[in-house]
């Protein structure tokens, strides 16, 4: 039996296990669901036994991280797999077609919170080591997997626990599921992640909310000002216009400018799939550009004032925003955090006080596109997928793969399998069963092209 037919043969079992994978409520950021977070590490580590892995549990300041490893000749390459097993908040809860936690499959699609960010995808990965291992009787690799709980929160103690444990990850190149394909036709391999930087910013009135009718008038509303602030953030062409902000950001080489001009976008299709009428952002770059590879600033949540039924005429006496900026090499999350603390504190009026809390972030990421191993991944897609991967510049962050390369020395190769349309930390979140079938696919290929790509 080779690994694919395993695959074929395991399909309905496949898919049990999976839903029970994702049936765990591991949402990270909420300290309610700490025990669900335990609950699924200890079911991830007791399927990675049954399939034969050596697996512990790391427990950490915050959640704990799956480590499993199958070794079998240190004269072999290691291959250091890397995943998350949290998950975004589902709410809005009531925009759910089905529950988040209790997965279902309509029309070619499996639903649930995490189907592909990242329990679907890094399921994918262990499914096709297992099959590999099943067919053969044992892996062409050393493999070591590191499966953690807090990527999609604040703070990760993942690069601490790189950091205290090099010597049981070293390995020779990471490979990462957390990404998507370009579309529905062509699988990808990402050679580019944006960096982010995250802040907090407090906007305090008076020292109480006031009547809006006895007081309008006469004190400045932290509503309004931060509203004010937020737009002062962007010019008439979309520039951001925080002072040094693109300090350091070099233009697209042409090298870059090609693969996006390759690459099949068209913005009337892209316009109508997101009900909306034209497009914003940063004039003088295509879409795919503005999304790949400029820097951006985005606000993710504003509150303030009264937002329950009817009106409170009220002048609120404080009001605060989530922001968060996308950044591109040459850009450090520290500095950008406190170019932005900076020019808030100058444009906000002296009537009001400003206090911006700042988390920091990560770097953007660039993989090496000339290394055998890259090669070998592509090759791995092509036999999971039956199309030739294109190579593209990702949006999203995945802060680990930074530490991945200044800690351990190691490059990422970036293979993801979910599509941009499959609502990732959005309401209905989904995974094409087509998508995870030829995901599980590229990861029993996968082996044995890294194996040969160091022979
Ligand atoms: N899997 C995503 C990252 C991603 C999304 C890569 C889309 C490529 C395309 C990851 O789980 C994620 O959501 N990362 C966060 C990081 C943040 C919480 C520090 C992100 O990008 O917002
Ligand atoms: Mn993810
Ligand atoms: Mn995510």
């Amino acid at each position: 039996m080779t690994p694919f037919e395993y695959l074929k043969k395991t399909e309905k079992k496949r898919m049990v296990d999976l839903f029970r994978f994702l049936s765990f409520p591991s949402v990270s950021a909420k300290s309610e669901h700490k025990k669900d977070m335990i609950a699924c590490a200890k079911w991830l580590k007791a399927h990675l036994v049954a399939i034969g892995f050596k697996t512990k549990i790391y427990p950490t300041a915050g959640h704990p991280v799956v480590y499993a490893e199958y070794l079998v000749d240190p004269k072999l390459p290691t291959i250091l797999y890397y995943g998350h097993y949290d998950v975004q908040p589902p709410e809005p809860l009531e925009l759910w077609k089905s529950p988040p936690f209790k997965a279902e499959v309509r029309a070619g699609y499996i639903y649930a919170r995490g189907a592909h960010d990242d329990k679907g995808q890094i399921f994918a990965q262990i499914k096709g080591l297992e099959a590999v291992l099943k067919a053969t009787g044992t892996l062409p690799v050393n493999v070591k997997l590191v499966i953690e709980g807090e990527e999609e929160t604040h703070p990760s103690h993942l690069p601490d626990f790189i950091r205290k444990n090099r010597k049981m990850l070293k390995a020779d190149v990471v490979v990462v599921s957390d990404t998507a394909q370009f579309n529905r036709t062509l699988p990808a391999v990402t050679f580019g992640l944006r960096g982010i930087a995250a802040v907090e910013v407090f906007v305090y009135g008076p020292n109480r909310d006031l009547h809006s009718g006895s007081f309008g008038g006469a004190v400045t509303n932290p509503v309004n000002t931060l509203c004010d602030m937020i737009g002062k953030l962007h010019d008439k062409n979309g520039r951001v216009t925080i002072p040094g902000f693109y300090d350091g950001v070099k233009p697209l080489n042409k090298w870059m400018k090609n693969q996006f001009r390759r690459l099949p976008h068209n913005d009337a299709k892209y316009k109508k799939s997101l009900g909306v009428s034209a497009l914003g952002g940063e004039k003088g770059f295509t879409t795919l550009e503005r999304t790949g590879a400029r820097p951006t600033c985005d606000v993710n949540g504003v509150t303030g004032g009264y937002q329950g039924e009817g009106h409170k005429t009220i002048i609120p006496s404080m009001a605060s925003a989530k922001i968060t900026m996308r950044l591109v090499p040459g850009m450090d999350p520290r500095d950008i955090c406190n170019k932005i603390e900076k020019y808030l504190k100058k444009i906000a009026p002296k009537s009001v006080r400003v206090k911006v809390e700042k988390s920091g972030g990560a770097k953007a990421v660039l993989v090496p596109t000339d290394s055998l191993w890259l090669q070998a991944a592509k090759g791995a897609i092509k036999k999971g997928f039956g199309n030739e991967p294109v190579f593209m510049m990702e949006g999203g962050s995945i802060p680990i793969v930074n530490d991945f390369k200044k800690t351990l020395g190691l490059d990422t190769l970036l293979i993801g399998f979910s599509q941009h349309d499959d609502n990732t930390h959005s309401p209905n979140e989904r995974f094409r069963v087509k998508d995870f079938n030829n995901g599980c696919k590229t990861a029993a290929a996968l082996p044995e092209a890294l194996a040969k790509a160091e022979a």
